[in-house]
């Protein structure tokens, strides 16, 4: 940790999102972690930065945008303001939010890129290779799988493509050693091991870090055919939020290295090979930490959007509370381990341990004060053992808790402040408070009891803030708690007894109501059914509406999601085996009536007949240029009525340079319903 000023600094970030159409419940797990490691370093005093924000570069955002007939701005714009109102809702509270189209980072990559090539750690070279179509990869011979496209499995092509290389390989033998003595840098351990054994020891190859075929993206400004691809813009993110590069860097002094990047287990190898090679190569020092977490899994899966197994974080929040949803995120499984998400299983933590120990201890507590001691905190008397050693527990909760914390182990931290609750509740059982409130002599016991639980109450209060940011105030007006020093991390670091006497109590709503869990599930199903009768639904007024073509259109888009699915980082070949796509001529290309988007095509695909099809190019083609031509389609998309016109596939274009639909075709001496693959 950097001391400036004498404040300790702390820098934690998550990846940078890609912006898909909505992000799912095991995003939303990262970004809950790292927002409460940054809100509990805030809360023991540090500095904190916390950075996140999204990646909205490379081709499968062009080709979402043009699916959708909008700019890639237009897109990623839409999208970002989207998962900045998650990140409200669920409390996500970071102090900077880079958007890898924000002009701050395009200048300062550029910036990078020139430096790198100026110095010679990248080259460029005309490259003799090989070219997978359908992937539109290039691959060395060496990466190849017998003799196939190594994603795919496909045949290649010989090609050539000038690109960019970074000689990573230049730097492997330092990294190595740089891996091999600082234990902490990669955590948990074993992806140490992994990256060691798997890719630097048998050596780097050198990285393709330029496309020519991608057009959306940061372009090398002194080669502007170029685009700078993936990694070195995604990953620069880190510094270039923070000014570097740039006059205004005085973040970048203050918070570099960062304390920590928080990853998903599938992007560790990027973050501990190729961007400790960029820093180095830079000048600059490594962060101390990478840390890689695991994955939310449903029935062993990897929850993600291309399996389509997906739960909604804003659906949950809305019906359990952000508090609830965050705390079961944390809560359920060990931190750097996959965790099966079940909604059964959060709905039976929520009870357990929210609405039960955590929620009775509190309710019990208030209702006790305001029935024996006229609703004020009572002053304790002198502690006798069974208090001794509640209290005893209770000062020693938090540093266990800030223990576990440092070492990201959340789930473990929560289970130290759980088992004060627990003690607490046990307590209670074993004073038995209502007995002395009974007897004539049980006032002075009764009254060091219900301060004992009232102190400890407060104590929990304070160390569950950083999990859960609202609960905490609902308890503090609950037992009378306003002054902000007794809900600071200070205080309930202690000696016992800080809370002061004599606080007016006063019972509110149950923190976490009991939820009735078999009647949540069938209503999650109902629910569910509910939006695909919906969606069935406003696709045929879609279809009908036929007169309004914006608002016709957008109903289209919300409806049958089975049509669009995201594009996955990577697909197996059954997935690209599904997609039918053939060559087609144009017979015949006219206008559609009362749009000014579409263009109705009637195609032959030679032996296999002909067909409708609508798209929305018409800003574009003069339909007249079209006829005789050549085009692409994707046979086998379900057919939809569009405008009140079937439409039977759908034509294949691509954005060019000046943001405009261009078709694709194929060479000469290819047949009419030739199939594309
Ligand atoms: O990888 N469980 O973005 P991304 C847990 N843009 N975490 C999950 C998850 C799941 N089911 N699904 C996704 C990218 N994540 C790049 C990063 S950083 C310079 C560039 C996590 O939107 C995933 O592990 O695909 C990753 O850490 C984060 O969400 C962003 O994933
Ligand atoms: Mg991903």
């Amino acid at each position: 940790m950097t001391e400036t000023r004498g404040k300790k600094t702390f820098y934690i970030s998550t990846p940078i999102y890609y912006p898909s159409d909505n992000l799912h419940i095991g995003h939303a797990y990262c970004s809950t972690a790292a927002d409460c490691m940054a809100r509990f370093k805030k809360l023991t005093g540090y500095d904190t930065f916390f950075l996140t924000g999204t990646d909205e570069h490379g081709q499968k955002i062009e080709k979402k945008a043009i699916a959708q007939g909008v700019t890639p701005q237009a897109y990623v714009d839409h999208i970002v303001a989207g998962i900045k109102e998650l990140w409200k809702l669920m409390d996500i509270e970071y102090d900077d939010f880079i958007r890898t189209t924000d002009e701050r980072h395009v200048t300062a990559v550029q910036k990078i890129f020139r430096q790198l090539y100026d110095q010679g750690d990248i080259y460029k070279a005309e490259y003799e290779g090989w070219y997978c179509t359908p992937c539109e990869s290039f691959w060395t011979e060496l990466q190849l799988k017998d003799g196939k496209c190594p994603d795919c499995g496909r045949p290649v092509e010989k090609t050539k493509e000038e690109s960019y290389f970074f000689r990573m390989n230049k730097y492997a033998p330092w990294l190595i050693q740089y891996i091999e003595e600082h234990p902490d840098f990669i955590q948990p351990a074993s992806r140490a091991n992994e990256m060691l054994n798997n890719f630097l020891r048998p050596g780097l190859q050198d990285l393709c870090v330029s496309r020519t075929s991608v057009k959306w993206g940061i372009p090398v400004d002194f080669d502007p055919k170029h685009t700078i691809y993936v990694w070195i813009d995604a990953l620069s993110n880190y510094i270039t939020a923070l000014g570097y590069g740039t006059e205004r860097d005085e973040r970048f002094r203050k918070y570099w290295p960062a304390d920590v990047h928080l990853v998903g287990k599938e992007i560790v190898r990027f973050h501990t090979i190729y961007w400790p090679i960029m820093l180095h190569a830079l000048g600059l020092p490594l962060p101390k930490q990478v840390f890689g977490h695991g994955w939310l899994v449903i029935d062993g899966k990897k929850m993600g959007k291309s399996v389509g197994n997906v739960v909604d974080p804003v659906v949950l929040c809305n019906r359990y509370s952000s508090d609830a949803v965050r705390y079961f995120l944390m809560r359920e499984m060990p931190f750097g381990s996959d965790g099966e998400f079940t909604l059964k299983s959060m709905l039976t933590r929520i009870n357990a341990d929210l609405a039960n120990d955590l929620g009775n201890l509190v309710s019990r507590t208030v209702a006790m004060i305001e029935k024996y001691c006229g609703g004020r905190i009572p002053a304790p008397n002198a502690p006798e053992e069974i208090d001794r050693a509640l209290w005893e527990l209770a000062e020693k909760t938090p540093g266990r808790v800030e223990e576990q914390v440092n070492a990201f182990q959340f789930s473990a931290a929560l289970q130290e402040i759980w088992k004060l609750i627990g003690e607490c509740n046990r307590y209670i059982d074993q004073t038995q408070p209502w007995v002395l409130g009974k007897s004539e002599d049980g006032a002075p016991r009764l009254a060091t009891v219900l301060y004992t639980l009232a102190e400890c109450v407060r104590r929990v209060a304070v160390c569950v803030s950083f999990v859960m940011p609202r609960t905490p105030e609902r308890i503090f007006a609950q037992i009378g708690v306003e002054e902000e020093g007794l809900k600071s991390w200070d205080s309930v670091n202690r000696p016992f007894a800080v809370l002061p006497a004599g606080l007016q109590v006063k019972k509110g709503e149950a923190l976490f109501p009991r939820l009735d869990i078999q009647k949540e599930i069938d209503r999650d199903a109902d629910a569910a059914e509910d939006a695909e009768k919906a969606a069935e639904k406003a696709a045929k007024e879609a279809a009908k509406a036929g007169k309004k073509e914006q608002k016709a259109e957008k109903k289209a888009e919300k409806a049958p999601k089975a049509e669009e699915p995201f594009f996955p980082a990577e697909i197996g070949i059954e997935a690209f085996d599904q997609c039918k796509m053939q060559v087609a001529r144009v017979l015949e290309c006219a206008r559609v009536d009362k749009s000014n988007k579409l263009l109705q095509f009637r195609l032959s695909f030679g032996k296999d007949g002909e067909r409708t099809i609508l798209s929305g190019i018409a800003k574009y083609y003069a339909p007249e240029e079209l006829v005789g031509k050549q085009v692409i389609v994707l046979a086998n998309l379900a057919p939809r009525k569009i405008m009140g016109v079937e439409s039977q596939g759908m034509i294949l274009s691509a954005l060019d340079d000046k943001g405009e639909l261009r078709l694709l075709s194929v060479g000469e001496g290819v047949e009419d319903g030739a199939v594309v693959g």
